[in-house]
C-alpha cells in the first residue's frame, strides 16, 4: 500500500521504518529540508534504538521528500506533526497546516492523526479539509519506540466511518495487537487519559517516597515492590524519582487540564499530580545540597541529562532542569550521558569513569542502565541517586530519593 507519513520526528521516523518493514511503500514528508537530507543519507536526526538499522534495511520502500505533491495516490497519510502548548493551551496549527497540505494534493487520501490532539480535533480537521479523518493515537515510549510500534499493547482506531477505520486496522494488522474501534472523540481522549493516569501513578509514588524519607528505615523501593505485587495495582510506573518529564506528559497534562477547565469539569487529581511533579527538583536539590554544600570551590558530577534512558531527548527533562539548577551553585558541573553530547554551561565527560573522577559527589539523574556499574567501581564519595538504580549498600555516603537516611 502507498502510505504517507508527514512529520519525521520521534513518532514519524519510527512510523516510517515500521510501516516500510511491513511491506508498504512509504512517502515520508517533512518541511525541514535538513531532516529530509539526513534521513535520505540514512542518518536519523534522533537517537532511537534500532531506528537507523530499520530505516537502512527498508530504504527501498521509503521515499523521503519535502514535497507534499509526492503524497498523491496515498491510501492513507499519517500526521505526526507537533502539538505544542502556547499559553497553556494546545496549538493545532501544525495539524491544520499539514492536513490542508495533504488535502490540496489528494482529497481521497484518508488522514490518520497520530499526533496527540484534544477531543474534537479530528472533526474540526474533517470539516476544514473535507476529508475522511481517522484518530490513531500513538502510545510508544521513546527509547523502545521501534519495538513498541511493532508490537503495541493496543491499537486505537477512532473514526466516523467504517471503511476508513477498516483501512487503518488493516495497515496495523501485521502487529497482531488488539484493536479498539471507537469514534474520533473517544480515541482522542484515550490518549490523554492514559498519559494523565501514568503521570498520576508517578506522582503518587513520589509522594509516598517523601513519606518514606521521614520514616526510620523507610525505603520506597520496597514499598513500591510490595504494592506492585498486587495485580490490581501492577508494578509499572511505580518508580520513585526526580519526576516525569519529556515531550509528552508535561505538555499533555497541561493541555488536558485547560480543556477540562473549559468544559466545566476540572481534573483535580491531574492538577495535583502536576503540582507534585513541579516540586521534585527543588526537593532533590535540597538533598544534593545537604550532601555537598554549594561552593565555588567544589565540582559536582551528574550522570544523565536525557529525560529518560535510551533516548537523546532532553525536552522538559527533569535531569536537564537539575543540571541547570546546579550550574550556578558549584564551580563546575560535569556530566556524562551515553548519547547527549552537549549541555550549555556544563562540561561533558566521555565516559562514566571520567565523570566520576571529576568530583567527590556524583548525582544520578537519568536511569541509564550503564550507571548501575557505579556500584562496582570503588567510588568512595557521595552518591545521590535520583532514580533509584543502585542498591543502598553501595557506600556509606549513599543518599537517594525515598530512602530514610537517619
Ligand atoms: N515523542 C513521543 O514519544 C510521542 C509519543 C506519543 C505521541 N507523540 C505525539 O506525536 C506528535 C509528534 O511528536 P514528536 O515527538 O515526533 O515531534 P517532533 O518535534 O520530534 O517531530 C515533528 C516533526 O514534524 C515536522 N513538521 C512540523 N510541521 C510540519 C508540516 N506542516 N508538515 C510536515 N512536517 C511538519 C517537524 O519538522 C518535525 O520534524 C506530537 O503530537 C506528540 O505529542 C509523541
Amino acid at each position: 500500500m502507498k502510505i504517507g507519513v508527514v512529520g519525521l520526528g520521534y513518532v514519524g521516523s519510527v512510523t516510517v521504518a515500521v510501516l516500510a518493514e511491513a511491506g508498504n511503500e512509504i512517502i515520508a514528508v517533512d518541511v525541514d529540508r535538513d531532516k529530509i537530507e539526513s534521513l535520505s543519507r540514512g542518518e536519523p536526526p534522533i537517537y532511537e534504538p534500532g531506528l537507523k538499522e530499520a530505516l537502512t534495511r527498508n530504504r527501498e520502500n521509503i521515499h523521503f521528500s519535502s514535497s507534499f505533491e509526492q503524497l498523491r495516490g496515498s491510501a492513507a497519510c499519517f500526521l505526526c506533526v507537533p502539538t505544542p502548548n502556547r499559553g497553556g493551551k494546545i496549538d493545532l496549527s501544525y495539524v491544520v497546516s499539514a492536513s490542508e497540505s495533504v488535502s490540496s494534493v489528494d482529497a481521497n487520501t484518508v488522514i490518520v492523526i497520530k499526533s496527540t490532539v484534544l477531543p474534537g480535533t479530528a472533526s474540526m480537521v474533517r470539516e476544514r479539509a473535507g476529508m475522511r479523518v481517522v484518530s490513531n493515537p500513538e502510545f510508544t515510549r521513546e527509547g523502545s519506540a521501534v519495538e513498541d510500534t511493532r508490537h503495541p499493547d493496543r491499537i486505537v482506531v477512532g473514526s466516523a466511518g467504517a471503511p476508513e477505520a477498516q483501512l487503518v486496522e488493516n495497515i496495523w494488522k501485521f502487529t497482531g495487537s488488539p484493536v479498539l474501534r471507537t469514534n474520533n472523540e473517544n480515541a482522542e481522549l484515550i490518549k490523554y487519559a492514559s498519559n494523565a493516569f501514568l503521570s498520576i501513578k508517578i506522582s503518587f509514588i513520589n509522594e509516598i517516597s517523601n513519606l518514606c524519607e521521614r520514616i526510620p528505615g523507610g525505603d520506597v523501593e520496597v514499598v513500591a515492590k510490595g504494592m506492585g505485587m498486587d495485580r490490581r495495582i501492577a508494578p509499572y510506573f511505580l518508580k520513585a524519582g526526580i519526576g516525569y518529564g519529556g515531550s509528552c506528559f508535561p505538555k499533555d497534562t497541561e493541555a488536558l487540564l485547560s480543556f477540562a477547565q473549559e468544559k466545566g469539569d476540572p481534573l483535580k487529581i491531574v492538577e495535583a499530580s502536576r503540582m507534585v511533579n513541579e516540586g521534585r527538583i527543588s526537593r532533590f536539590l535540597d538533598m544534593v545540597k545537604r550532601a555537598e554544600p554549594p561552593s565555588n570551590a567544589t565540582d559536582i558530577s551528574v550522570l544523565g541529562v536525557a529525560f529518560k534512558d535510551s533516548t537523546d531527548d532532553i525536552r522538559e527533562s527533569q535531569a536537564a532542569k537539575l543540571v541547570r539548577a546546579l550550574i550556578p551553585l558549584y564551580r563546575s558541573v560535569y556530566f556524562y550521558d551515553p548519547v547527549v553530547k552537549t549541555f550549555e554551561g556544563a562540561t561533558r565527560c566521555g565516559s562514566l569513569e571520567e565523570c566520576i573522577q571529576q568530583s567527590r559527589t556524583v548525582v544520578i539523574a537519568t536511569e541509564w542502565p550503564e550507571f548501575g556499574r557505579l556500584s562496582t567501581m570503588g567510588f568512595t564519595g557521595n552518591v545521590i541517586d535520583g532514580r533509584r538504580i543502585l542498591s543502598p549498600d553501595i557506600s556509606e555516603k549513599f543518599y537517594a530519593v525515598g530512602l530514610n537516611h537517619a
